[in-house]
C-alpha cells in the first residue's frame, strides 16, 4: 500500500534578489564540483526574476526552493519571439518531492506570462524530465551534455492566451 502523498509544505514564494538563493544554488546545483557560490551574469539584468519558497511565515526565513527567469533567445528556435529561458532550479534535497519545485516552477512561468513572454525554455537535466513533463515541457531536440553538469535535454514550454 503506498503512503499517502504528504501536505506541501509551502507557504510562500516570493520574488527575490538572487543574494538570497546563492547558497541554495551553490548547494543543490554545484554540489561536488568545487564551486562554492553559483552567480550568473543575467543575475544582474532588472529583467531577470527569481522566486524562492520558504516553509514558514518569515520572509527572511532560508528558501528551500529557486527557480529563475530572464528573456533570451532559444538557441533552438532563435526566431521565436518572446523566449524566455529557466535557469537555476533546485529544491533543498530533503524536502523534494511535496510540491517546492512546483510551486516555485509555477511563480516562474506566471511571471513570464505576465511579462508576454511566450515560450520557457531550458537545459533540463536528464532526471528532472519527468518533473518539467508534468509542468507541460516537451523535449525538443536531441540530448547533450553540458560540461561538468552532465547529460540534459532541450526543453520548452510554450505558453498560450
Ligand atoms: C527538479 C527539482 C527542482 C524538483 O523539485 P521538487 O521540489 O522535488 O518538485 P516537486 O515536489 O514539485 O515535484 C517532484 C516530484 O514529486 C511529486 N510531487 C509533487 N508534489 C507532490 C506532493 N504534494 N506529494 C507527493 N509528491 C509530489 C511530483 O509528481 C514529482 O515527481 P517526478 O519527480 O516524477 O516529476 C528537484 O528535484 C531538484 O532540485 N533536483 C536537483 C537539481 C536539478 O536537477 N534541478 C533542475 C535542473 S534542470
Amino acid at each position: 500500500m503506498s503512503e499517502p502523498a504528504p501536505e506541501s509544505p509551502v507557504v510562500a514564494v516570493a520574488r527575490v534578489g538572487p543574494g538570497a538563493v546563492e547558497a541554495l544554488r551553490a548547494r543543490v546545483l554545484r554540489a561536488g564540483t568545487g564551486l562554492d557560490a553559483l552567480r550568473y551574469e543575467q543575475d544582474a539584468d532588472p529583467r531577470t526574476a527569481t522566486f524562492a519558497a520558504t516553509l514558514g511565515p518569515d520572509p527572511d526565513e532560508a528558501p528551500v526552493g529557486t527557480a529563475t527567469v530572464f528573456p533570451a533567445p532559444c538557441p533552438w528556435a532563435p526566431s521565436e519571439a518572446g523566449a524566455w529561458r529557466l535557469r537555476a532550479m533546485a529544491t533543498e534535497a530533503g524536502l523534494r518531492g511535496r510540491g517546492v519545485g512546483a510551486a516555485v516552477l509555477r511563480a516562474a512561468v506566471d511571471h513570464v506570462a505576465a511579462e508576454g513572454g511566450r515560450l520557457v525554455w531550458c537545459d533540463a537535466r536528464v532526471a528532472a524530465r519527468a518533473f518539467y513533463e508534468r509542468h507541460g515541457f516537451t523535449v525538443e531536440g536531441e540530448g547533450y551534455e553540458v560540461e561538468g553538469i552532465g547529460p540534459h535535454w532541450p526543453m520548452a514550454r510554450h505558453l498560450t492566451g
